[in-house]
Parts: C-alpha cells; structure tokens; sequence
C-alpha cells in the first residue's frame, strides 16, 4: 500500500487537492420580471428518491443569481448537457449582470418546459423540473431542497438499454478545478458492466437477519426482494413497523408498506435473483 499524507483542510476542500467527480448540469430559472438565468451547478445530489416525494438538492453560493431567482419565483430546470457541449456549459459560469440571459452566448437554445416557467434547455438531453420545497442557509452558502415535478427525456433515449443510453447521452464528470481558473472534466470513454454477486442459492436464505419476530408469511415474502438490498429493506421495515408501534412484522403489515413504498410498476422492473 502507498504511503498516505494528511492534507490541510481548506475552502472549497472538495476539490482543492481531493478527487471528486461530479456530474455536470445546468440550472435554468427566471427573474420576477421572465428573464432566463442559465449557470453551471454540480453540486447536487438526489435528497429524496421515493415516487410520493421525488426531491434533489444543490448546494449554491448565496448571492448567484440561480439561488436568487430560484428563491424569488420558486422553480428552477435541471437540465444535463453532454460533454460535447463543455465550453458552451463553461460560457454559462460567466459572471454576467444580473437579468442578461447567459445563454445568449451559447450554442444553446430553449423550448417550454411543461409545468415550470422557467425553459428547458433544447440541446440537453434530460431535464428535473423543480418547484423549490425547503431553503437551508448558513451565512456562505445556501442548500435548495426542490420537488421534481417532471422528468423530461430525450425521446430517442428511453428506447434504448442502459449502455447505449449513457454512450448517446455522453454525460461528461466534473473533476475540480485549479483556483477557481481552469475546470477539470472528464468523459466517459468506456463503460463496464458489473454483476453484484450473488451469494449460491443454499446461503440465501442464511443471510435474511431479522431483529424483531417476522411472522413466517413474511419472512417469505422477502425472498422476491433483490439480494443486494434484501437486509436494506428488512431493517427499513423494522423500522416502519416500530414507528406504527408495532413490535413484530406480520404478514398484512407487509403487504401495507411494499404497497407504500414499492408499488408493483417498480417491482416489476426489478430481475428478481
Ligand atoms: C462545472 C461547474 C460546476 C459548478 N457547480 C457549482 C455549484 O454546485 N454550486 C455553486 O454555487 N456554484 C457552482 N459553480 C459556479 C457557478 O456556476 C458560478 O458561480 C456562476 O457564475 C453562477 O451563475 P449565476 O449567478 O447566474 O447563478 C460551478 C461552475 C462550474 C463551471
């Protein structure tokens, strides 16, 4: 193993020395008066992933125009731009006044975005609209909590598997960049793809560990979940279950909450190994 080094911590210390990648969007909203904002966020992160509540959250400099506009009319698009259309993507960081649409500089063009005012980028190929939910500040920055309204996806993407869809789509990963000068990207040149290992078919059963009674019906019940998030889903259960003030899992309770939070369209999808 090599030898490792404690690195001072700094401002901006997620990209001053370490190794993140991120993915790469661009923000759209509008001004109290219409006027589009177009920036480049990359700190964001899927906050809520079930189908009640579908939400994402960025992390935003408290004073941006996005974060402004977004706080005023309460919406902004995500929209994913493929690395194809980096320096176009790196011309929306421009600092410009505010109310100058950032786009007009670009190769980008907008259309109607469906349930939110501010447009959709047309180039991009999928887009988040958001109604903005929750704001977290602190006296730097601010975090937007938004509720994704509609997902919008290229056409020609949904028809694909998974592996043509991420090559047509091309997402490009953010890597840092050196005193906020010159921005590191990367893209993605090959893609592999992994099996999680399944434990052999006498183990399966050895690994479901319950830490309250499950009634037998149950139990069996979470055969049909997949492996790699059998225990996940058990404990989550658990948890469910003593909220409601239940102290053991019977089978009628489990029924209730996979009709919750895993309605069938899903588990449908899911290959059940
Ligand atoms: C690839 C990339 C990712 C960025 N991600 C963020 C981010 O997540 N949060 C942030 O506050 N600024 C981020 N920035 C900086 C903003 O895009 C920049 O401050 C921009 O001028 C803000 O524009 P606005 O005032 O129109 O919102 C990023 C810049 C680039 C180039």
């Amino acid at each position: 193993m090599s030898e490792k080094t404690s690195i001072d911590m700094k401002m901006f210390w997620y990209t001053n020395m370490v190794v993140i990648p991120e993915f790469v969007t661009i923000i759209t909203t509008v001004d109290k008066e219409g006027n589009v904002n177009a920036a480049p966020y990359s700190l964001g992160v899927p906050y809520s992933v079930t189908k009640k509540k579908p939400q994402i959250l960025f992390l935003m400099r408290k004073n941006s125009h996005t974060c402004i506009n977004a706080q005023e009319t309460r919406e902004f698009v995500v929209n994913f731009p493929s690395s194809t259309y980096l320096t176009d993507v790196m011309e929306t960081a421009q600092f410009m006044p505010r109310g100058e649409n950032e786009l007009d500089h670009t190769r980008f063009t907008t259309i109607a975005s469906q349930k939110v005012t501010p447009p959709s980028i047309k180039e991009c190929y999928q887009h988040l609209e958001c109604r903005l939910n929750e704001v977290i500040e602190d006296d730097m920055q601010t975090r937007l909590i938004g509720d994704i309204v509609e997902i919008v996806v290229d056409s020609k993407l949904t028809a694909m598997n998974r592996y043509d869809r991420i090559k047509a789509a091309d997402p490009p990963v953010y890597i840092g960049d050196e005193r906020r000068k010159d921005y590191f990207f990367g893209k993605i040149g090959k893609i592999e793809q992994l099996a999680f290992q399944i434990p052999e078919k006498g183990e399966r059963r050895k690994t479901i560990r319950t830490n309250i009674p499950w009634e037998e019906a149950a139990l069996t019940e979470t055969a049909k979940i997949p492996i790699a998030i059998r225990e996940m889903v058990i404990e989550f259960i658990e948890e469910e279950a003593k909220k409601g003030g239940d102290d053991r899992v019977t089978y009628e309770l489990y029924k209730k909450i996979e009709e919750e939070y895993a309605p069938k369209e899903y588990t449908e999808k899911i290959d059940h190994v």
